[in-house]
């Protein structure tokens, strides 16, 4: 059985939401050398024009925040306009992190992160998707993360919003058997970005500090944005229904298949391999 198609979107628009920074931005200078026409959007207006600064190809960059559904659709109404070229893919990336315990959860920081990782997904989705189907080609590439394979403790409201990212696109892509048009999830592992420095964390007196967390996030996380980028858009043409970026992505895919209850005390014992590469990797850079 045919499983995939290779689809090249070098050339075509991209629209990239959450492209003020870390693996949007990457994307978005990426495709845009890659010959793509660039449509981009971010709640955050100064990042978003550094990230248009930095490009030199066709560009329509708009602040957005994907909780919107009706400027969402505006948007996909003005890229159909403007396209220079048919849309490759529409990049549903932007998304935000809580940390906190089920018990000491602030249900307003976890509203939060549901309205933007997941209906900003559904919005951006729903709002491009028609343009689509009409051309009868493109695809709708959806982040969720490798806390989208796993649940892990202190994520529940990220975890629970990344499955339904997973959940929500594989059944788009049921849907869309047959037409020319595909739904493609990305899981990323740990990538260098600031997702964790613009996070909410629900800080208890013996839990480390957020600049704690944040310089351990950057200690650990294995993959650079550009690299993540690469993956993405290597995945993307090579027509790939799941995209895992990074190494560490592979092992969580690895051991929630061999072990769906036990994962966590497998992961616990590759953290000190994993742990010792991404230090290695940090040296080698310096
Ligand atoms: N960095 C990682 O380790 C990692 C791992 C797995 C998944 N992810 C996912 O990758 C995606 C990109 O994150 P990143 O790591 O590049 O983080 P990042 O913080 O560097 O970038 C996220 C961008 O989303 C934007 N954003 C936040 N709320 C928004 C809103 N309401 N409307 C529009 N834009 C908004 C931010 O302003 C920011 O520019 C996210 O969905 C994240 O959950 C990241």
């Amino acid at each position: 059985m045919k499983r995939s198609t290779r689809r090249t979107i070098n050339g075509r628009t991209a629209v990239i939401s959450g492209a003020a920074s870390g693996i949007g931005r990457a994307l978005a200078q990426r495709l845009s050398a890659h010959g793509c026409p660039v449509a981009i959007t971010d709640i955050n207006e100064s990042g978003l024009k550094e990230t248009e600064a930095g490009l030199s190809g066709p560009t329509l960059a708009r602040v957005l925040d994907v909780r919107d559904a009706d400027a969402q659709h505006v948007f996909a109404a003005e890229v159909a306009d403007w396209a220079p070229a048919p849309i490759g893919a529409v990049f549903n990336n932007a998304g935000v992190a809580v940390a906190s315990s089920v018990l000491d959860a602030n249900p307003e920081d976890d509203n939060w992160l549901w309205d933007i990782n997941f209906h900003g997904v559904v919005n951006g989705t729903r709002a491009f998707l028609p343009i689509l189907v009409k051309q009868n080609d493109g695809s709708i590439v959806n982040t969720s993360s490798v806390f989208g394979l796993a649940g892990m403790p202190h994520q529940s409201a990220y975890c629970a919003a990344k499955f339904a990212v997973r959940g929500f696109t594989d059944s788009l892509r049921q849907e869309l058997r047959g037409t020319g048009v595909t739904a493609i999830t990305v899981h990323p592992g740990g990538v260098n970005t600031n997702i964790v420095r613009n996070g909410r964390f629900r800080v208890t007196p013996d839990a480390p500090s957020h600049d704690e967390v944040v310089r351990e996030f950057a200690k650990l996380a294995m993959t650079q944005p550009d690299k993540a980028a690469e993956v993405i858009h290597r995945g993307v043409e090579r027509g790939k229904a799941r995209i895992l970026v990074g190494p560490d992505a592979y092992v969580f895919d690895v051991l929630t298949r061999v072990s769906p209850t036990y994962y966590l005390d497998l992961l616990n014992l590759f953290q000190v391999p994993l742990r010792k590469r991404a230090q290695r990797r940090a040296l080698e850079t310096v």
